[in-house]
C-alpha cells in the first residue's frame, strides 16, 4: 500500500517545477495522495501550474494567502471537491517586496515590511484559523509550512524575509498547540537547504549561500526532491506525534559551525 493512500490534500505555491511545492505535488500524488492546487491569480496566469494540475489530474483553486476571503473560498472549494475534510496542507509560501525592490533591512519600505509579513508569516495563521474554523482538517491532519535557518541564525541578503520567517515559526508552534490539542492536528516547519527556485534566485548572493552551505553540510544542500520527501513522510501516519517542530533539511548544515579548518 502506498504511504498517503486515500489521503487528500491542498498545496499552495507550485509556481514552475523548479519550485519545492511542485515537487511535493508529485511527491505526494505518487504515494496516491489526491491534491488541490492553489496559488495567486497572477501566478496562475504566469507560472505553469495548469500543466501540474493536468499531470497529476487536480483542480486548481485561485486564492491570495494574505485574503481571508480567497482562503475561505478556497477551504470551501477545496472541501467540495473533495466531499468533506481533508488531510493535509503545504504552506510553501513567501515573497519580499523589499528584497525585489533592493531596499536593503537597514532601510527597508516599511509598507513592503509589513507585505512581506503578510505574506510569508500572517497568512499561515490566516490559512490555520480558516481550516480551525470550518474543521476542514481530519483528526491527526498534518499542515507543513517551509521556512529557511535566517529565521534563527543572521544571513545577510535575506533581509525581512528572516523576520518573517521567524514569525511562521513562531505560528506553526502556537497553533499547533491550539489545533492539537481540540482535534489532533499537526503543525509542522521544514527548514530547508538553499534551493535554485524563482524565491530563491531574487535573493541577493543566493548563488554564493548555495554553494557555501553545500561545502559545510555533511550531506550536502538538501534539493526540493529530497524537501518533498520528508514532507510526504509528515503528511503520512508515520508522524502522528511530530508537532511544533521545526525540522531542518539541510544535510546537516545547522549544526556546523563555518571554520576555515574544514576545508583542510
Ligand atoms: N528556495 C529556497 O532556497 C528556500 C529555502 C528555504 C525555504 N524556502 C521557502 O519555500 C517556499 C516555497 O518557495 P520556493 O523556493 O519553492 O519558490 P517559488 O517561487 O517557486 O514559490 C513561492 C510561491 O509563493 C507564491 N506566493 C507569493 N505570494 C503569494 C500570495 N500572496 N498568496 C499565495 N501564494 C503566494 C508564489 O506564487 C510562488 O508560487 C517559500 O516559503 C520559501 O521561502 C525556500
Amino acid at each position: 500500500m502506498k504511504l498517503l493512500e486515500g489521503k487528500k490534500g491542498l498545496i499552495f505555491g507550485a509556481l514552475n517545477d523548479k519550485s519545492i511545492a511542485w515537487k511535493v505535488a508529485e511527491a505526494v500524488c505518487e504515494q496516491g495522495a489526491g491534491i488541490v492546487l492553489t496559488n495567486t491569480p497572477l501566478a496562475l496566469r504566469m507560472g505553469e501550474t495548469a500543466a501540474l494540475a493536468e499531470a497529476t489530474g487536480s483542480p486548481v483553486i485561485a486564492a491570495d494567502a494574505t485574503s481571508v476571503q480567497d482562503l475561505e473560498a478556497l477551504v470551501d472549494g477545496t472541501m467540495a471537491h473533495f466531499g468533506g475534510p481533508f488531510d493535509f496542507v503545504l504552506h510553501a509560501v513567501g515573497m519580499s517586496p523589499n528584497i525585489r525592490k533592493g531596499r536593503p533591512y537597514e532601510d527597508p519600505n516599511y509598507d513592503f515590511f509589513m507585505k512581506t509579513l503578510d505574506i510569508s508569516a500572517l497568512s499561515l495563521h490566516k490559512l490555520l484559523g480558516t481550516l480551525y474554523r470550518k474543521d476542514a482538517l481530519r483528526e491527526w491532519g498534518s499542515v507543513v509550512a517551509l521556512t529557511y535557518i535566517a529565521a534563527d541564525r543572521v544571513m545577510p541578503g535575506y533581509n525581512d524575509m528572516a523576520d518573517a520567517k521567524a514569525m511562521l515559526q513562531s505560528v506553526a508552534r502556537n497553533f499547533g498547540m491550539v489545533y492539537g490539542k481540540s482535534r489532533h492536528v499537526r503543525i509542522n516547519t521544514v527548514s530547508q537547504s538553499p534551493t535554485p527556485t524563482t524565491a530563491g534566485s531574487g535573493i541577493k548572493g543566493m548563488d554564493r549561500m548555495l554553494g557555501c552551505a553545500d561545502a559545510y553540510s555533511p550531506l550536502g544542500n538538501a534539493t526540493a526532491e529530497d524537501c518533498a520527501s520528508l514532507v510526504t513522510a509528515l503528511f503520512s501516519d508515520l508522524t502522528r506525534k511530530v508537532t511544533m517542530q521545526n525540522i531542518y533539511n539541510d544535510g546537516g548544515f545547522c549544526a556546523v559551525l563555518p571554520n576555515p579548518m574544514y576545508d583542510e
